[in-house]
């Protein structure tokens, strides 16, 4: 098969460890004969130094022209002071809007291995298999008005939704769920937002479409804590934007390491793919960052736009068994001194892909 995807590697540790993502799809292309064709773009503050904008009209058009785009991470320490409209993160959020997807799947997966380096304990963790659908094109990142009035030192954002919106990314959500375990869990503020009323009566409605699917509602703050004591209690998760992002970072303690999370944004013009961890500025550049993350990224890229269902798992075995192997990157080894060998961020790239060869190989 063939497939154009672009990559725009951005900011921080995002080209290290899109680097690995994309070696590792070249080497699965290669095995199954499959033509895959990489081009690179800027986003992001590389984007704002080198061409005076976040997202250069040039890096727009190569997506809108791309089968999937690969995004590493956005963002730097040396652009904190900007206004949201000129900072990396506009770059991110214009390309998501334009792209047009609006159901962001952030699968939070404890793999056994690595429940020892989570701080909960592993009996907690141990199975936890959650998918969070966070909606991403509308709530406070983009609704209007929006504004910092420095004269009268006030400030809004809108959080705003359409039940258009609300019922398509709720149908994704419980499509999912139906291929899982079932259950879906709508997360909102219904106690005290009219948006969130909207929200869950929207899903409510939805749900009649999806009778052998059981869903539950749960308020963000009540489910920021369920998360933690009972993570495996959970299947498909969806909820709006800002909350998605709040959660699914929570996530990733129960899979022990942000490092690990892998993202894909459908139901737009070309579907995006991006690790749900950022750009990490202290650790660039030196081999420390794990490209799991982007890796498992990039089994997303094979499983929903690919379709190549078969090389998307060996993807992913091929991560579980290099940790079964004991080979970790930092962020992985924090709990667990003795033992593991620790790799850099290329070590741990070659050792996936020769790990995926061998599956692949052999299958
Ligand atoms: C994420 C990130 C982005 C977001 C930022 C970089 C704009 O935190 O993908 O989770 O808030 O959506
Ligand atoms: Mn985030």
């Amino acid at each position: 098969m063939k497939l154009k995807i672009l990559v725009v590697a951005g900011d921080g540790i995002g080209p290290e460890v899109t680097g690995e993502a994309v070696a590792v799809l070249r080497e699965v292309a290669q095995l199954g004969g499959h033509e895959f064709t990489f081009s690179e773009r800027r986003i992001g503050g590389v984007a704002i130094v080198q061409d005076g904008t976040p997202l250069p009209a040039d890096t727009l058009n190569g997506a809108l022209a791309s089968d999937a785009v690969l995004l590493g991470a956005v963002g730097g320490n040396e652009f904190n002071s900007l206004p949201p409209d000129k900072r990396p993160e506009a770059g991110l959020l214009q390309l998501r809007a334009a792209l047009g997807g609006f159901a962001n799947l952030r699968p939070a997966f404890a793999f056994k291995e690595l429940t020892v380096n989570s701080p909960l304990k592993p009996e907690v963790v141990d199975g936890a298999d959650i998918m969070f659908v966070r909606e991403l094109l509308g709530g406070l990142y983009f609704g209007q008005p929006r504004e910092w009035n420095r004269t009268t030192g006030e400030a809004w954002n809108t959080m705003r939704y359409t039940k258009d919106e609300v019922a398509r990314v709720a149908r994704v959500a419980f499509k999912l769920a139906q291929g899982r375990r079932k259950k879906l869990t709508s997360v909102d503020k219904a106690n005290v937002l009219e948006v969130s009323q909207l929200w869950r009566a929207t899903v409510t409605e939805v749900a009649s479409e999806f009778p052998d699917v059981t869903l539950e509602h749960q308020y963000v703050d009540a489910m920021a804590m369920h998360l933690m004591n009972q993570p495996r209690n959970y299947d498909v998760v969806v909820t709006e934007n800002l909350f998605g992002d709040i959660l699914s970072d929570e996530a990733a303690v129960i899979t022990g390491s942000l490092g690990m999370l892998p993202s894909a944004t459908i139901g737009g013009k070309v579907d995006l793919y991006e690790p749900v961890h950022g750009s990490a500025p202290d650790i660039a550049g030196k081999g420390l960052a794990n490209p799991l993350g982007a890796i498992l990224t990039g089994a997303m890229i094979l499983r929903l736009t690919a379709r190549l269902e078969a090389e998307s798992n060996a993807i992913r075995a091929a991560v579980r068994k290099v940790l079964e192997d004991g080979y970790r990157t930092p962020d992985l080894a924090r709990n667990n001194p003795e033992g593991y060998q620790v790799l850099s961020t290329k070590e741990m790239g070659a050792m996936v892909r020769e790990t995926v060869k061998t599956l692949l190989v052999n299958a």
